[in-house]
């Protein structure tokens, strides 16, 4: 996720882009720039790390011109570098463009564009979106804007500014978001209301396809066939910092709901009929010399390497251990040059896990990192990286980085299957069928939210609260007995159904909350015996199931159904309205919902 922004007016305009730059940090903050026609040449300045930096740089040197553009950016193709920060320009700087989402043919594209004698100085997708300008430029900008559009696939919203055209700037969307703010004499693009919402509350919010061309007095909307469209102006209501959350109350309920969208953006980079991982490149002979994986990771991270050790020894059929990574390095681990070491991090930055990844290195062996923030500490450190699309979680309880660490192990594990054969072919298929419908499914759990606000209300106030499952089930179990003490400090813990007669048990009485986890057919009956032995003690009992599970209500207090799917996809599903108890439960209880008592986002201390 980046932040863009663009004024075209009689103001100066690096006073909109900076301050809505600031707006937009939540977006992304590992690079920033802008570019400013100031008639006979385009200003243009960038800089690496937080926004402060680029105004920095510009302290004494704002430029006067009135028409530009400015972009925050979150990496997803080429590390946070002055190089590949945005604004990006053709060879010889008459096109800009500034973009958010990912251009997946880039890599095609760029081939033919060298092969035409273009030259590119960033490792960005979006630079070969101005070099195509360039191409298809014959004095009308709006057409050569609609023919680029024409030949770049993936997810975008772009931005255009050209020397030859400084009355205008054009915005064309495609699922990111992009609105057009509306001024007296002047005009504003940005990805999001906060950006304008201090300089105006009339807008139009882009749908997919438009294409939107501003100037200081009128805004028009064609179609990619360059047909007229006619929008209707929204009229803001929300406040500034409402804005920031889209309109939702905090940053973790903002980020649960972009769990669909992010899921499909980790997906699509890494799937054109068969799994892909370019950044890997792996093959027999280097599956062949793996004999013994661990994943390791800290909390919510840790939790998905639980799920990813199921994935990989289900469909690779290899052993894998899963340690915390504040424990690995202290054990003398076994580890050696025909090791894979697998660390989870969302920021990136956690330093027991950069701390472990350095251990795993210096006992020899082979390491990928699974980050969600390019260029961060860990991804630099590893050997190989891939990268979930979550774009910035804010909310220090971890979410959307969670389940698309889930999707990406599963695709790793399958992409690994498919090296070793480990697996039919048809079986790989049948489950990438079923991969695909995940973002649509999680969007369905994500439908009826009241039962959870209810029974989140109804139990909110207790002491203690039981999560149990068996085999992903208590996987998920963990994470959301996690989320549910590190937002609302109930004292939560998260056992193995089969587990529960050896001792906790004892814990279970009359009214104590137990959520039960019975997604898992393979060992369904067991866990329904275990959820019977909960309710022979009185506890209240609220299971999870996967939808048409007829079973389960007859024994149960209350049922949350989530969409069926195979087992091994179930808990992106199933830990969706855990997420959303923990949630509510902390609104029940008046917490600070993304910034809980002694936690923060990245735990860079030992
Ligand atoms: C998750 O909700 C917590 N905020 C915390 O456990 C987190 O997952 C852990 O600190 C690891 O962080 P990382 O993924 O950035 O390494």
């Amino acid at each position: 996720m980046c932040g863009i922004v663009g004024y075209i007016g009689d103001k100066r305009a690096i006073d909109f882009l900076l301050d809505g730059l600031t707006k937009l940090e939540y977006r992304g903050y590992d690079s920033a720039g802008v570019a400013v026609n100031c008639g006979d040449n385009i200003f243009v300045e960038k800089a690496v790390g937080r926004l402060s930096s680029l105004k920095e740089k510009l302290k004494n040197n704002l430029p006067v011109g009135t028409v530009g553009i400015g972009h925050t950016r979150w990496a997803t193709h080429g590390r946070p570098s002055d190089l590949n920060a945005h604004p990006h320009s053709d060879c010889h700087k008459n096109f800009f463009v500034v973009h958010n989402g990912i251009i997946e043919n880039y890599l095609q594209l760029k081939e033919d564009l060298i092969a035409k004698g273009h030259k590119f100085i960033s490792e960005t997708d979006t630079e070969v979106v101005a070099h195509l300008v360039e191409e298809s430029y014959h004095g009308d900008f709006v057409l050569a804007v609609r023919d680029v559009l024409s030949k770049i696939e993936g997810s975008y919203s772009l931005l255009f500014m050209s020397k030859f055209h400084p009355d205008t700037l054009i915005a064309a969307k495609q699922d990111n978001p992009l609105v057009v703010g509306i001024g007296k004499g002047e005009n504003f693009i940005a990805s999001d209301i906060p950006a304008i919402i201090s300089f105006t509350r009339q807008t139009y919010i882009l749908n997919d396809g438009d294409i939107a061309v501003v100037q200081k007095n009128s805004v028009n909307f064609i179609n990619r066939q360059g047909l007229p469209i006619e929008k209707k102006i929204f009229h803001v209501k929300w406040n500034a910092a409402a804005a920031e959350k889209g309109g939702y109350e905090h940053f973790m309920l903002k980020e649960i709901n972009e769990q669909p969208k992010a899921v499909r953006d980790t997906i699509s980079p890494h799937l054109n009929g068969k799994v892909t991982f370019n950044e890997l490149n792996w093959n027999e002979d280097f599956l062949n010399n793996i004999n013994k994986i661990y994943i390791v990771a800290c909390g919510t991270a840790y939790h998905a390497g639980l799920v990813g050790k199921f994935y990989i020894e289900k469909l690779v059929r290899k052993l894998v251990e899963v340690d915390l990574a504040s424990e690995f390095r202290y054990r003398n681990p076994i580890v050696d040059d025909k090791t894979l070491v697998i660390v989870i991090s969302q920021s990136g930055e956690t330093l027991d896990t950069l701390a472990a990844l350095k251990e795993a290195k210096k006992l020899g062996a082979k390491t990928l990192a699974v980050t969600n923030v390019v260029g961060s500490s860990i991804a630099r450190e590893a050997e190989f990286v891939i990268n979930t699309a979550a774009g910035p979680e804010i909310a220090v309880a971890s979410t959307k980085a969670y389940t698309t660490q889930l999707i990406l192990m599963f695709m790793l594990a399958l992409y690994m299957a498919q090296i070793s054969k480990s697996i039919p072919a048809a079986e790989i298929e049948r489950l990438i069928k079923l991969l695909k419908k995940i973002p649509a499914q999680i969007s369905e759990t994500l439908s009826d939210v009241e039962p959870i606000k209810t029974f989140a209300q109804m139990y909110g106030f207790n002491d203690d609260v039981f999560y149990i499952g068996r085999s992903l089930d208590y996987c998920v179990a963990l994470e959301g007995a996690l989320k549910l003490k590190e937002i609302s400090y109930i004292h939560a813990e998260a056992y193995a159904s089969g587990e529960l007669k050896h001792g906790t048990l004892a814990l279970i009485v009359e009214g104590v909350p137990v959520i039960a986890l019975a997604t898992q057919k393979s060992v369904y009956e067991k866990t329904l015996s275990n959820i019977k032995e909960v309710k022979a003690r009185d506890a209240i009992v609220i299971g999870i199931a996967a939808a048409g599970d007829s079973e389960l209500e007859k024994y149960l207090d209350h049922v949350i159904f989530v969409p069926d799917t195979d087992e091994l996809l179930i808990p992106l599903l199933a830990v969706v309205p855990l997420q959303l108890l923990a949630y509510y439960a902390a609104i029940t209880r008046g917490c600070d919902v993304d910034k809980p008592r002694n936690l923060a986002k990245s735990v860079t201390v030992e």
